[in-house]
């Protein structure tokens, strides 16, 4: 296979920003899109001079589709991964990969059942910042892991929840910001920092007029003892993102800075934060800290580098910069969050697969789409750059 030959399925919003990608890169060539929508499909395969369709099956079953981008609403991405790793098509899908912890596990064994090639849209995972602070965390420069802190605070409007009918309900999207908005800064959390083993959280839903929460909270316990706090929100501006981890060795934070760019900052502790506890002999003797300068790498980030890895991976066997079945991990926090917020009651993760679905099944009954007229399809275009 000299390149690798993508249909996207849903390109009402984030597809488009896919197809943009796919169509500006070596290697690549986009062959056909899918929407439910005729319109929307009609309008991007005219725009790109592809073939389109409306069932998803139609694309994949295409012989000429090597490989499948998903950008549907969330509750999508299982089914239509699993049909088209089922016929040995590579996937990428985006965030979060599925809404249930119980559908995800579905999406990894399909994918390590199949040998097919599975990715995740998790494109902040190759910004200079996070790549570097993946990196300080793989070397075990931080040594054993004592505390984390997610700050992800953001804001969207009504007219914003307004804009499709599956937004922010139970029966659309299984979840809020938690589901949304959060799944990047949950994702990067998990990556660097581990899952823990106990959530107790707390969700509101503060300022808007939508079913699911608009604000979440947890204390997290890991497994080794060690606690962590999460804080997301889409009702602040200007933003907050913050994230920290603070280990024995070392401590690492990572922040935006008021211009919106991320900033990395390392100190290393020497011996150790224990270590230095315990041979201190002097009432208020602190280990010594230095902040050790991090080069941030120059390399390529965004969508365009999630699919040009992709891609690399299909022909050259590239290693994943975000795999597929990593995106299980998000999953598992979204779902403890939502379930104990709701609950009021302390949830154990791995989350209890077959409580989580009557859980949400409970809610779906209830739920309903939101009458908004016809959809607004313009994704966070934020995200939707190269
Ligand atoms: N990685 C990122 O930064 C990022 C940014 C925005 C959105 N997303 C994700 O992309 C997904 C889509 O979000 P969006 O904002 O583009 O939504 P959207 O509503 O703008 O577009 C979704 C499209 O999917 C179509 N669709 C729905 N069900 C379908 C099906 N069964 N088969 C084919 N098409 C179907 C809809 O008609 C619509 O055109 C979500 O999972 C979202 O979380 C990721």
């Amino acid at each position: 296979m000299g390149e690798v030959r993508y249909g996207v399925v849903g390109v009402g919003g984030m597809g488009q920003g896919h197809c943009k990608c796919i169509s500006e890169l070596a290697d690549a060539r986009l062959v056909a899109v899918c929407d439910i929508d005729a319109a929307v499909a009609q309008s991007v395969g005219g725009k790109y001079g592809v073939p389109y369709c409306t069932d998803y099956h139609d694309l994949i079953d295409r012989d000429d589709v090597d490989a499948v981008t998903i950008a549907t609403p969330h509750y999508f991405h299982p089914e239509i991964a699993i049909y088209a790793m089922e016929r040995g098509k590579p996937v990428l899908s985006e965030k979060p990969i599925a809404v249930t912890v119980s559908a995800a596990d579905e999406m990894v064994a399909a994918a390590k059942r199949t040998g097919v090639p599975f990715g995740v849209m998790y494109q902040t995972r190759t910004e200079p910042a996070w790549r570097a602070a993946g990196d300080l965390v793989k070397s075990g420069k931080l040594g054993e892991i004592y505390r984390t802190l997610l700050i992800y605070a953001d804001f969207r409007s009504q007219a914003y929840y307004d804009s499709a009918g599956w937004r922010a309900t139970w029966i659309g999207e299984g979840g809020g910001v938690l589901m949304n908005q959060s799944p990047h800064a949950l994702d990067r959390l998990t990556w660097l920092g581990g899952l823990p083993s106990k959530v107790t959280a707390y969700t509101a839903t503060r300022n808007h007029k939508i079913e699911v929460e608009d604000v979440g909270m947890a204390m997290l316990e890991y497994p080794n003892g060690g606690i962590g706090f999460i804080h997301c929100s889409v009702n602040e501006t200007p933003g907050t993102l913050l994230l920290e981890i603070a280990g024995e060795k070392g401590k690492l934070r990572v922040m935006t800075n008021p211009k919106g760019q991320q900033e990395l900052t390392f100190w290393e502790i020497d011996p150790g934060v224990k270590a230095g506890s315990d041979a201190a002999t002097e009432m208020w003797h602190k280990p010594p800290v230095t902040e050790i300068p991090v080069t941030l790498p120059d390399l390529p980030s965004g969508h365009a580098e999630v699919l040009r890895n992709f891609t690399q991976h299909i022909l050259n066997g590239e290693p994943l910069l975000s795999p597929g079945v990593e995106g299980l991990n998000s999953v598992e926090l979204i779902d403890a969050m939502i379930l104990s917020g709701k609950t009021g009651k302390p949830v154990q993760v791995p989350v209890d697969r077959s409580k989580y679905d009557a859980f949400l099944d409970k809610l779906k009954k209830r739920s309903r789409p939101k009458k908004t007229g016809p959809d607004k399809r313009v994704t966070d275009t934020v995200n939707i750059k190269a």
